[in-house]
C-alpha cells in the first residue's frame, strides 16, 4: 500500500511516499534561511513558502519515489500541533488531494509522528508499552504509549522548549540560527563542568526558562568585566548542553522505572545532538532499550507523518473527516 505524507506545521514543507514502512523518498524544502536574519520562524514567511513549496514538494516525492499520483492509496497530513497559517497549507492540500483521487485521509499529531521515527523502514518492531520522548523546537514531552492510539503525556516543558532554548541562547551569543546545530558543533566535552547552571524539574515536568535567562545574564556580566573570550563562551555553552541535556536523560530514566517501561522511543529535532544520543544509547541495559531514530528522521520531515498515519489506518481502520480542521499549539 501507497502512502503519501504531508508536514507542514512550522517552516519544512516536506512530503514523503512510502510503501507499507518503507521510505521510497521524503523531500523537505526548508525556509530555514529565509527565517535566519530574524533569530527565529517568522509565521507568515513559512505560511507564504509553504504555498509556494507544496506542489514542487509533492512532484518530486513522487518522482524520486516512482509512483504516480493515481497509485496512492492513502493520504496522511498534519494537523497538529504547529502555526496555525502552516498546518491550514498542509492540511488543505491533502484534503483537496484525498477529494479529487476518492483515496482515504488521516490527519495526525506531528508530536506523535515523532516517535514513529524509529519504526520507519521497519527498523525495529512495533512493540507497546513504551514512554515515547519527543524533544523538539516547540516541544519537549514524556508519554506513555499503550499504543498510538492510546498516548497519556505524563511530563513536558513547563515553560520553553528544549530547542526553543538552544536557540535562544545561540542567538544571545551570536552563533547563528537555527541553534541546536551551532551548539551541538561549539560542544567540547573537556569544557562541559566548567559552569554550573541548574535546570527546573518538578515530577517529570521540566523547566529550561531559568537557565537560558541565566546563561544571557552571564553573558551581560562577563561583558561587562570585558572577560568574554573564546574559551570562556565554549565553557559556558558546553556547561549549559551538559546540564539540560543530563536533565532530559535522567528524567525520562526515572520515568521509564517508576513506569517499569521497557523501552524508550526518541524523536524531535534535538534528538539529532551526537551528545544526547551518546547519552541515551549509554543507558542502554538489559532491561531498558532506547530507539534513537537515524539523523534524517529526527526534525520535522513527511516520512514520520506518513508512518504514522499508515499505522493508523491499518488499526481499526481509523480515517479523519475531509472537515477535519488544524489545531495549533
Ligand atoms: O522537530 P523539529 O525539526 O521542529 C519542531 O517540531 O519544533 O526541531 C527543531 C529544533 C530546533 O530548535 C533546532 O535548534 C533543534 O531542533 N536541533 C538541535 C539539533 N538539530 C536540531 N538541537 C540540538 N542539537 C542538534 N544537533
Ligand atoms: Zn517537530
Amino acid at each position: 500500500m501507497y502512502t503519501l505524507g504531508i508536514e507542514t506545521s512550522c517552516d519544512e514543507t516536506s512530503c514523503a511516499v512510502l510503501k507499507n514502512y518503507r521510505v521510497l523518498s521524503n523531500v523537505t524544502i526548508s525556509s530555514l534561511r529565509e527565517h535566519a536574519k530574524y533569530g527565529g520562524v517568522v509565521p507568515e514567511i513559512a505560511t507564504r513558502l509553504h504555498l509556494k513549496n507544496i506542489d514542487k514538494v509533492t512532484r518530486h516525492a513522487l518522482t524520486q519515489a516512482g509512483v504516480s499520483l493515481n497509485q496512492i492509496d492513502l493520504i496522511a497530513a498534519t494537523h497538529t500541533p504547529g502555526l496555525i497559517g502552516a498546518l491550514v497549507v498542509g492540511l488543505n492540500f491533502a484534503q483537496a488531494l484525498s477529494l479529487s483521487l476518492r483515496k482515504p485521509f488521516i490527519g495526525v499529531n506531528h508530536l506523535h509522528a515523532h516517535i514513529f521515527a524509529p519504526f520507519l523502514n521497519n527498523a525495529h518492531p512495533i512493540e507497546f508499552p513504551f514512554l515515547g520522548l519527543v524533544v523538539s523546537g516547540g516541544h519537549t514531552e514524556i508519554y506513555y504509549v499503550k499504543d498510538f492510539t492510546k498516548i497519556s503525556l505524563i511530563g513536558k516543558t513547563r515553560d520553553d522548549a528544549c530547542g526553543e532554548v538552544f536557540d535562544k541562547v545561540a542567538k544571545a551569543y551570536g552563533l547563528g540560527y537555527p541553534g541546536g546545530p551551532a551548539i551541538d558543533r561549539l560542544f567540547n566535552a573537556a569544557h562541559k563542568n566548567d559552569f554550573s547552571f541548574k535546570c527546573g524539574k518538578i515530577g517529570f515536568d521540566l523547566s529550561f526558562s531559568g537557565i537560558k535567562t541565566a546563561l544571557v545574564y552571564k553573558k551581560l556580566e562577563l561583558e561587562k568585566q570585558k572577560s568574554l573570550d573564546r574559551a570562556t563562551m565554549i565553557g559556558l555553552i558546553s556547561s549549559f548542553q551538559e546540564i539540560v541535556l543530563n536533565t532530559i536523560v535522567s528524567t525520562v530514566l526515572e520515568a521509564a522505572r517508576t513506569l517499569k517501561v521497557r523501552r524508550v522511543v526518541c524523536g524531535g529535532g534535538v534528538i539529532a545532538n551526537r551528545s544526547l544520543r551518546r547519552k541515551l544509547s549509554a543507558r542502554a541495559s538489559a532491561n531498558l532499550q532506547f530507539l534513537i531514530p537515524p539523523f534524517e528522521y529526527t526534525t520535522d520531515n513527511a516520512g514520520i507523518v506518513a508512518g504514522l498515519g499508515f499505522y493508523l489506518y491499518n488499526k481499526k481502520s481509523i480515517r479523519s473527516s475531509l472537515g477535519l480542521e488544524p489545531e495549533a499549539n
